[in-house]
């Protein structure tokens, strides 16, 4: 049986060979590439603070959900992914 997703508690999904970090926020659920563009660690293995950004575990780079920018201009912006849920499941646009 599917888990249910946890409110800002990243999960690690691999859609078609792409690791994709997926977070049901406060209105929305959200969808970025899981690889951390600084050194490669699964962000899905982080944490979302009260900002809603997702903070990679290894050197605490924070990443916006929405847009993908790294909060401090110090990596290039994550790959975001457009997601639809319905009463058929969740979809993401890869
Ligand atoms: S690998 Fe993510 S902050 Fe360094």
């Amino acid at each position: 049986m599917e888990k249910a997703l946890v409110p800002k508690q990243p999960r690690l999904l691999i859609v078609r060979g792409k690791r994709i970090c997926l977070v049901r926020g406060d209105l929305q659920l959200l969808a970025v590439e899981d690889t951390c563009p600084h050194n490669g660690e699964s962000l899905s293995k982080g944490a979302v603070n009260f900002l809603g950004e997702i903070v990679c575990p290894w050197h605490g780079q924070q990443f916006n959900l929405k847009t993908g920018r790294e909060c401090a201009e110090r990596s290039r912006d994550l790959v975001t992914y457009p997601v639809k849920e319905d009463p058929e499941g969740i979809f993401i646009g890869i």
